[in-house]
Order: C-alpha cells, then structure tokens, then sequence
C-alpha cells in the first residue's frame, strides 16, 4: 500500500521535505499541518490544525490512516509531540521530548559535551544578573551569551563590549525577554574560525551523517547585522574536507548519540550539529534536534535516495540505503520581508514566478484574493543545483535580479562569502 504522510511544521524547510517525499512513486498523500498557501502548488495538502493541537493532529492521523509522521519543527518536538503520536499507535519520525533537550536546554546541551569531552567552547550558566554580569566583567572580549531554553535563534549575542554584554544579561534575566519560566543565560567563550553544520539520520541501527552545509545567519551581507533564522545556505562546503566529516563523527557525534544513551534518553531522530572549524579542530556551537531551515531545502536537492524510503528504514530500525550526488553544488537565497528580524510589513504580493531554472519553496505566505501575499519574516527561498558555487550563486541571482521583488529583501553575497 502507498504511504499517506503527514508533516507537521509550516516553513521552507517542510515544504522541501513534503516536495521530496512527493516526488516518491511509493507515496500517495502528504499533508502538512498547519503547513502554508505557498505548497499547495505542489500538490501537497495543508491541513489547518495547529502544531501544538495534538489531539487533533492524532485524531486527523487516525482518520487519513496515516503511514506515519515527520516532525520538522523544535516547539512541537519539545512539547512531546513524537511521543504523543507514538503513545496512540502513530509513527512519527523526530526524538522524543526528552531527547529534544538536547536542543530545547543550552544548559543541558553543554553539560552533555562537558561529561562527554566533545569539544564546544569554555562556558558558565547563570540565572543571576549580578554574578552574571561581574563574570563578564572579569573576562575578554568578545563574548557569547546564550539565552537559555529556545529563541527561535534570535538567543545569542556575541558582545564586543561590557556595554553590549550588560545590555543582553539585562534583557535576558532582568526582562526575561525569550519569556522562558526561569530565565537563564550560557556566556562562551567566543570561538575563531569558519562555520558548518552537518546533519545526521539517528536510529538505534545507527547514525548517518548527510554533507556538510553552510548556513548564513546574519541578516546583512558580509555576514553583518543581527542574526535570523537563516538568510542561504549551500552544501557541499569546499572547506570541510572527508577527513573533517570523519572528524566530527568520531570526536562529536557519535560521543554526543553515546551520551544521550547513557542518560536514558536514546536520540532518534535527525542531529543537527553547529559547528565552528577552530585551529584546534571542529567544535559544538550548537545542537539542533530537527532539519535546519535553510539548510534542509539545499541539502534534499542532493539526495538522490527516496526520501519516504530513508525515513520508512529509519523508523522500523533498518538500515537505510542513502546516497547523496558527488558532483556540483546546491545554493538557495532567502527572501524575506523588509524589516525582518525586526518588525516586518505583511501582505506585499508576491509576483508570479516563471521557474524553469530554479525551485521555490515557501515559508512565511498566505493566500489572499487568489494571489500569495508575504506573512512571516523569510518569505521564500530560491535554490539551484550547478557544478561550481560560482555557477550556481550566478544562476539564483540572474533569476532574483530579473524579478520585481522590491518590496522584499535578500543578501547578495550568498555563495560568494566564506
Ligand atoms: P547558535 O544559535 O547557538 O547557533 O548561535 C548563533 C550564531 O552565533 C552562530 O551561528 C555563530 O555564528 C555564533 N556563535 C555562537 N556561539 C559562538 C561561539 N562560542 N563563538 C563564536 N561564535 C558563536
Ligand atoms: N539554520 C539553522 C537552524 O535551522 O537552526
């Protein structure tokens, strides 16, 4: 019988899962819960039922006889989605919400490397402002503040200055900006070097890295400004060799998937590590228990595999068969709303796009009077597969460059800065 899969999650990053899952002969249906108006051009079916609405989206599972579910997004991880699926009987591929600690507590995440000697950056926790605040004091500059618990990545603060540093311990633990119960801070050491992230598939078969991808997270070009949740990415990474995917493997990943067994909570799933290439070798900026957005949609262009059959072995604990393009390079370029990740206009239409040279994959849209209007911050994403980095940031720019996209923004040097 065909797969009837449901994804759970609303940005770019599902729309490429739900696109790759569709493009499988063995898959009749993907929904996507609540999913956005920007997908439907593809054929996969949104469902409006919210993401933390579990009672619904087990009961609509039951009712479509859903195959199983994929879980993209960290909320919903975190707020023991899997594991209420699992508990009716349902499938759901993602970790269960302990294992998403390892994502949902920064505190957690480094206390794990710490008792695993997997390298990361030096730190403290603190949830008092005062002694937060004398132990920046005492140190040097730059320095990385990490709001506990999540912050849609908006959480960390690499402070130039005791000013800077004061200013975001103030908002964290004074006005508890991320509004977390007990706010928290992690203050880093800052980390030189040039940033990566590799993904792996995580059974109890095993673990299966992808490639490594490169992510740009400022909203500037020259990797300048405030961070957001990603602004392009491309994958492969010409800097990270084999031997340093191996690296990362051996002194990273497979201690990080060890650990989560010896605490009791085993990691399935997918493991998104965040990692800096320091002169000491790779270190942990960050773990993430989901596919990365922007990551994911350069990344499953690359995939050569059925997707649907990779994550049906995964979640019958067999080993998947997985095999990624050697050749070229995928490169995608967020558009996002003007203002974001500030304060951000809504509703601008979005012209009607000719495709023929590059994928679109849709984030923050809505439809409105037959035609998408933006609705979030990253509006779409544009990608494109070439031989070179070169090749392909030319091919997505001439397509963006040609299009009427001024009421909208985009960072012009993705694929042409390291
Ligand atoms: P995170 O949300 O933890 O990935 O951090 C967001 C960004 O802050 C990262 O992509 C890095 O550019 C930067 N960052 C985080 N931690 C460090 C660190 N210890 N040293 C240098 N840069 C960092
Ligand atoms: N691109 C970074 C993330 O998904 O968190």
């Amino acid at each position: 019988m065909k797969r009837n899969i449901l994804v759970i999650g609303s940005g770019g990053r599902e729309h490429a899962l739900c696109k790759k899952l569709l493009e499988s002969p063995k898959v009749a249906n993907v929904y996507c819960a609540k999913g956005n108006d920007g997908m439907t051009l593809d054929g996969i079916k949104v469902i409006d039922i919210a993401e933390d609405n579990h009672d619904e989206l087990i009961k609509f599972a039951k009712e479509q006889e859903i195959t199983w579910a994929l879980v993209g997004p960290e909320v919903p991880l975190m707020n023991g989605l899997v594991d209420d699926f699992k508990a009716q009987g349902i499938k759901a591929f993602g970790p269960s919400k302990e294992a998403a600690l390892i994502e949902g507590s920064k505190e957690f995440a480094k206390e794990l490397m710490m008792n695993n000697n997997i390298p990361t950056a030096a730190y403290e926790s603190f949830s008092d402002f005062n002694k937060a605040l004398c132990y920046v004091e005492e140190g040097t500059f730059p320095v990385v503040i990490k709001a506990d618990g999540l912050a849609a990545g908006k959480g960390v603060i690499i402070a130039q200055t005791l000013e800077e540093a004061k200013k975001a311990l103030a908002d964290i633990l004074l006005d508890n900006y991320f509004g977390n119960d007990e706010p928290k801070v992690v203050i880093e050491e800052f980390l030189v070097g040039r940033e990566f992230s590799l993904l792996s598939f995580v059974n109890e078969t095993g673990i299966y890295p992808m490639v490594a991808a490169k992510d740009h997270k400022a909203i500037f070009d020259g990797d300048k400004g405030p961070n957001t949740g990603g602004m392009g990415a491309y994958s492969p990474v010409d800097y990270v060799t084999k031997e340093i995917e191996q690296e990362v493997l051996t002194t990273i990943i497979e201690p990080t998937i060890q650990g989560m067994k010896e605490l009791n909570k085993p990691f399935e799933g997918i493991l998104y590590t965040g990692l800096i290439l320091t002169e000491e070798g790779p270190k942990v900026i960050e773990y993430n228990a989901r596919f990365g957005d922007p990551e994911t949609q350069v990344l499953l262009e690359r995939l050569i595999s059925d997707l649907s059959d990779v994550v049906d072995d995964l979640l019958n604990q067999r080993v998947p068969k997985i095999e990624w393009q050697e050749e070229g390079i995928s490169l995608g370029v967020v558009v996002s709303a003007k203002g974001y990740p500030g304060e951000y206009e809504k509703h601008s239409p979005l012209p009607d796009f000719e495709t023929a040279d590059v994928k679109i994959f849709y984030s923050g849209v809505k439809q409105e009077e037959k035609r998408l209007v933006s609705a979030g911050g990253r509006v779409f994403l544009v990608a494109a597969t070439a031989n070179s980095k070169e090749e392909a940031h030319e091919k997505v720019y001439t397509w963006l460059h040609q299009q009427p996209l001024a009421n909208f923004y985009y960072r012009q040097d993705i694929g042409k800065i390291v």
